[in-house]
C-alpha cells in the first residue's frame, strides 16, 4: 500500500541531467581533464563538492587544488549549470510526468522531491510543477546518495513506513541510496545499468501506476 512517492529530479522529471554534464565537461576542458558520458554514469545523484572530487581524482590532480581552490571550481561549474538551464520552462517537463502526478493525487498518494540538487527549488519553479509536491528535501545536512538519507528524511516527515514507499531515480548512487533506505526502487533508464532497482522503465512516461499498485 504504497503512501508516498519520492522523485529523483535530474534525468527523471527533466532531462537536466545533460546540462549537468556538460557543465562538468566545459570544467573539466578548462582543467585539462576529459570526461566523457560513461565517466558521468558515476557523477548522477551524487553532491556537486563529491562530483568535482571525482573529477579531479580521475585526472589526477585532486591534490593541486585547496579547498577553497575546489570550492570556487564547483562555484564556477554551478554557474555554468544555472545559465545552461536559464531557458528551461515547462516544455522541458519529462513526457508523462504530469499525468503521473495526477494520478497520484487521485490516489491519495504524496509526492516528495528527493534530490542531491541545491538548484532543485529554481527547477521546479521553471517546469511549474511546484503545486503537485508535498514535500522537497533539502539535501543540505544530510548524506549524499547512496546513503539513505535523503529518501528517508522524506519518508520521516509524515511518519511513512519505508515498505509503503517508492523512489524513483536515474542513477546508480539513487537506486542503492531508495533500496538501503527500505523502499520499493523504480529505475528510468538502462536495465543493465540500473540492475539493483526493483523495476526499470527507459523512460518516465512508461511508469505504469495501475500496475505498481496492485
Ligand atoms: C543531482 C545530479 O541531482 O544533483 C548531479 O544528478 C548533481 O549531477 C547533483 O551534481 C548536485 O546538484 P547541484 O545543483 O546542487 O550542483
Ligand atoms: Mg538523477
Amino acid at each position: 500500500n504504497f503512501k508516498l512517492f519520492i522523485f529523483d529530479l535530474d534525468g527523471v522529471l527533466t532531462e537536466s541531467s545533460e546540462q549537468h554534464f556538460l557543465a562538468w565537461k566545459k570544467l573539466s576542458d578548462e582543467l585539462g581533464i576529459s570526461i566523457d558520458e560513461k565517466f558521468n554514469d558515476q557523477l548522477k545523484g551524487i553532491s556537486r563538492m563529491d562530483s568535482l572530487e571525482r573529477i579531479l581524482a580521475n585526472g589526477g590532480i585532486a591534490e593541486n587544488y585547496s579547498k577553497k581552490q575546489k570550492e570556487d571550481l564547483a562555484a564556477r561549474k554551478n554557474e555554468y549549470y544555472v545559465s545552461m538551464i536559464s531557458q528551461f520552462t515547462e516544455e522541458n517537463l519529462n513526457d508523462g510526468v504530469r499525468e503521473l502526478f495526477s494520478k497520484l493525487k487521485k490516489h491519495n498518494i504524496l509526492i516528495a522531491i528527493g534530490s542531491a540538487s541545491k538548484n532543485a527549488p529554481l527547477l521546479l519553479k521553471k517546469l511549474n510543477i511546484e503545486k503537485y509536491i508535498d514535500y522537497i528535501v533539502n539535501p543540505k545536512n544530510l548524506k549524499s546518495k547512496p546513503a539513505p538519507d535523503i529518501f528517508l528524511n522524506a519518508a520521516n516527515k509524515w511518519s511513512i513506513e519505508p515498505r509503503d514507499c517508492v523512489g524513483i531515480e536515474d542513477s546508480v548512487s539513487g537506486i542503492s541510496s531508495i533500496k538501503s533506505a527500505g523502499m520499493f526502487a523504480i529505475g528510468i533508464g538502462d536495465q543493465k545499468v540500473l540492475n539493483q532497482a526493483d523495476i526499470v522503465y527507459k523512460q518516465t512516461k512508461e511508469v505504469n501506476l495501475l500496475d505498481l499498485l496492485k
